[in-house]
């Protein structure tokens, strides 16, 4: 009896490490050890043994039997832990989003063209300062030597602000009261460029918007006279623009500057365009911010940036710059 024990215990154990699952498993243990199993059917000859022989059957028999019940429970830790981890694979819920490349964005072609222009200016000495796009008299017209009375007040086509006195309070028309501004705070010698929104009455069209964007220079020092500002604007125009294009200065008039002139840039087929103002500021505007005109003098220029990146792009038409239509957007 106890080698026949001992090859069912081999053979227990062979079936238990074979099991593939917990089902399997509880087959196996209920062939040998279950209420109908090879081993309780064994139990049940004992009592054709004699008394002594009984005793030491029954105590091997026990002793298969639990040596059975122990690898069936260490295979069944086994198998459990594999049962869970499949149950888990299979009730994954897969969260993973597709996400197709992040399409970034690009600065607007303004900001793209004051952001060269600052550059530019940077490069040749200047830093650049700004000033409120909501000024006063004093700033936008006064100081720069244009009093009430001044028929180029009329030219400015200011929005004026309800607030305070009437056309006290304005939305600024140019760029020139940061001049003002950087005078007044500002010990010579003075070297800056301020891009920034100016706004004046003009309806929308082609070529004119309410709302624009200019830059202003600046440069107050000992002995600077016109051919400073012509050399500074040929220099700019040649870094911006390239070394082809040639400038021009034409007399014009500016209630700021004396003597006054409007640049110009050539164009490939020989054509001249304007791109904004200029001069030498006029001894006036000097005091007015504190500065001894016998002791420092200066140029200024101002000019549109929407203009100078509907040239450089040849655009047909300036309200493309504030249509927001992202098909013309995209293409700069
Ligand atoms: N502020 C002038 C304008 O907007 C341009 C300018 C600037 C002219 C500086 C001369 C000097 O028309």
């Amino acid at each position: 009896m106890v080698v026949e024990l001992h090859a069912l215990v081999q053979r227990a154990q062979s079936d238990v490490d074979g099991a593939s699952s917990l089902d399997d498993l509880e087959e196996i243990e209920r062939t040998f050890i279950g209420k109908k199993g090879e081993l309780t059917q064994l139990k049940k000859t004992l009592g054709q043994l004699a008394p002594d022989e009984r005793r030491a059957a029954g105590q091997s028999l026990n002793e298969a039997v639990s040596d059975i019940a122990n690898t069936v429970r260490v295979r069944r830790i086994t198998l459990a832990a594999a049962a869970e981890a499949e149950q888990l694979r299979a009730e994954r819920l897969d969260l993973t989003e597709a996400v197709s490349d992040l399409k970034r964005g690009h600065l607007h072609l303004v900001t793209q063209a004051r952001d060269r222009l600052e550059d530019v200016f940077v490069g040749m000495g200047f830093t650049v300062a700004e000033g409120p796009e909501v000024e006063t008299a004093w700033y936008n017209f006064e100081a720069l030597n244009i009093p009430e009375w001044h028929p180029a007040r009329g030219t400015f086509d200011t929005i004026f602000v309800d607030l305070g006195e009437p056309e006290e309070v304005m939305m600024r028309a140019h760029t020139s009261p940061v001049q003002i501004r950087t005078m007044e705070n500002q010990e010579p010698p003075i070297y800056i460029v301020a891009p920034g929104r100016t706004f004046r009455t003009d309806t929308a069209d082609a070529t004119h918007l309410p709302a624009f964007n200019q830059i202003e220079g600046l440069v107050i020092d000992r002995g600077i006279g016109l051919g400073d500002l012509a050399g500074t604007i040929d220099s700019f125009v040649k870094a911006f623009f390239g070394h082809e294009v040639k400038t021009r200065l034409r007399p014009s008039y500016f209630p700021f500057t004396e003597p006054s002139a409007e640049f110009d840039i050539s164009t490939p087929s020989g054509d001249w365009l304007e791109l904004g103002g200029c001069g030498v500021v006029h001894p006036a505007v000097l005091q007015n911010c504190g500065i001894d005109p016998e002791e420092w003098q200066g140029f200024a220029f101002g000019f549109g940036i929407d203009r100078l990146a509907v040239m450089r792009y040849q655009l047909d038409d300036i309200r493309e710059l504030v249509n927001n239509d992202v098909r013309f957007l995209s293409q700069f």
